[in-house]
């Protein structure tokens, strides 16, 4: 072999020993820190279930304050808790995916724009000093402008009262639609009512609420320059506490009767 072939040779020798040095490093740092970044998502979305509900205090730390709070996996449909599925190892984004956990969506079966419905989702409830209900917070969802949008909205324990809503992943413009985190608005959702009788009254306006309005206890005023987004979160917010979401589990819940 010439001696520029030998050179070369070497060149793509030490090139290939890099690669696989680099990628053996990258790889073994993707898997050493896959638990680490697995525990901080969940950690967030426990502070964010705590923040839905109004009961996160930032002095105090996250687990501690989750251990008053108590998952539950429900059946949708029957609006009943199931037994034998462990709320830890459950998955709802993944159920949500999987055909034979969920169902497809289409139309106007689909406001929120999810695609498929999972059969079986979680709920957090939050009990008071003697056992009784206190807050139940439910994971919701739907397509904003450009992004599903996932949050939590707590609801007090007449399951009609908010007391809170917030998203902890969306990719919605910021100071535009991605004013949905913006504690102000927050502000606006605690105490609004969901239901007038068995109706979802609860709507997000386009614009503010008119002074005086006879509904007012169930208009949010929705966010200016961001009608869009607003529309998304009107629509997801009375999707999940419509029948095919929550309300067969908030029904229960109001007439006491959850087993
Ligand atoms: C770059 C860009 C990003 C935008 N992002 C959002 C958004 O996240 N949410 C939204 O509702 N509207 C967004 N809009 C504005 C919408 O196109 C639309 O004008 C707006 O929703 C209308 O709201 P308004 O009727 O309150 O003005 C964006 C517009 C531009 C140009």
């Amino acid at each position: 072999m010439s001696a520029s072939g030998e050179g070369l040779g070497r060149i793509l020798t030490v090139a290939l020993g890099l690669c696989l040095v680099c990628s053996m490093v990258v790889s073994t740092a993707a898997v050493v820190l896959k638990p680490a970044q697995q525990a901080n998502k969940t950690l967030d979305l426990k502070r964010n279930i705590l923040m839905a509900a109004g009961l996160l205090d930032p002095a105090l730390s996250v687990e501690e304050q989750f251990e008053q709070v108590e998952t539950r996996v429900v059946n949708l449909d029957q609006g009943r808790f199931v037994e034998g599925v462990d709320p830890a190892q459950f998955d709802q984004r993944e159920a949500a995916k999987d055909p034979a956990r969920s169902r497809a969506l289409a139309g106007a079966e689909d406001p929120a724009k999810l695609v498929r419905r999972e059969d079986q989702a979680l709920v957090y409830l939050v009990r008071d000093a003697v056992g009784d209900l206190d807050k139940i917070i439910l994971p919701i969802r739907g397509y904003g402008l450009w992004s599903t949008m996932y949050g939590f909205m707590a609801l007090e324990s007449d399951g009609n009262t908010v007391a809170g809503l917030g998203f902890y992943e969306h990719g919605e413009t910021p100071g535009l639609g991605g004013e949905i985190d913006n504690p102000n608005w927050k502000a606006i959702w605690p105490g609004k009512l969901v239901y007038q009788g068995n109706e979802v009254a609860i709507q997000v306006l386009k614009g503010s609420v008119p002074a005086g309005s006879a509904d007012e206890q169930w208009q949010v005023d929705g966010l200016s320059g961001a009608t869009l987004t607003t529309k998304g979160v009107d629509k997801l917010v009375r999707y999940w506490l419509g029948e095919q979401g929550f309300q067969p589990l908030l029904e229960n819940l109001r007439q006491g009767d959850l087993s």
